[in-house]
């Protein structure tokens, strides 16, 4: 095969070729990983993974403590309701204990807290995740953190729990915004179909 036609057979190859990168993405499970007390962020956890298979991926929604090996996923979400300004601690300690893995992955993030109408990040005064893991989240380097809207169920929640949510004046109910929640992932499996 001559020089030149050795240049056109590569460059004929590179539509397949991206092609081929995509469908490895596409073929491979999104783990959807969460913590939640309550289940406000179960349920976050499992309409992501609802709209994501509506898109064609393949899908695990999974608690983040049975979280074991995160290299055979192609991509992972990970969120945890918010505990006075925390992440839940399984939550906390996937993102800790998978740094490695997290940081050659496509990682997407969110918190879920804010009670009450308007804007999350204006009820939250621009909170949107924990200051103490924010070293790991820059070493991870997450396509995204969204923040979501919760849930305060006041018939679940301690004595104590409802002190304090009464102290900050935090309006109890079903706040979670599923409308947000879809855009949101279907933005994920838009950057995972591209
Ligand atoms: C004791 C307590 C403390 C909370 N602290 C915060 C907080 O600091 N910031 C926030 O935005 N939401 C806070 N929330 C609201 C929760 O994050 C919200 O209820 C969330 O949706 C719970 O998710 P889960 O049911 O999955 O655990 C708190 C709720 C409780 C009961």
């Amino acid at each position: 095969m001559s020089r030149a036609s050795k240049i056109v057979f590569k460059l004929n190859s590179l539509p397949y070729l991206i092609q081929k990168e995509k469908k490895i993405t596409m073929e491979k499970t999104v783990l959807i990983a969460y913590a939640s007390k309550y289940g406000a962020t179960a349920g976050i956890a499992e309409k992501i993974g609802e709209v994501l298979g509506q898109e064609g991926l393949k899908v695990e929604v999974l608690q983040a403590r049975r979280v074991s090996d995160l290299n055979t996923y192609g991509a992972v979400v990970i969120g945890s309701g918010i505990y006075i300004g925390q992440w839940l601690k399984e939550a906390a300690a996937l993102l800790q204990d998978h740094e490695q893995a997290l940081s050659r992955q496509p990682v997407w993030l969110f918190s879920d807290g804010p009670t009450g109408a308007g804007d999350p990040s204006t009820l939250t005064q621009e909170f949107r995740f924990p200051e103490k893991l924010k070293p790991i989240a820059d070493q991870i380097e997450p396509r995204d953190i969204a923040l979501f809207h919760g849930m305060i169920d006041p018939k679940k929640i301690s004595f104590i729990e409802k002190m304090a949510i009464k102290a900050v004046k935090a309006p109890t109910g079903d706040f979670r915004d599923w409308t947000a929640i879809t855009t949101w992932a279907k933005a994920i499996a838009d950057a995972l179909k591209k």
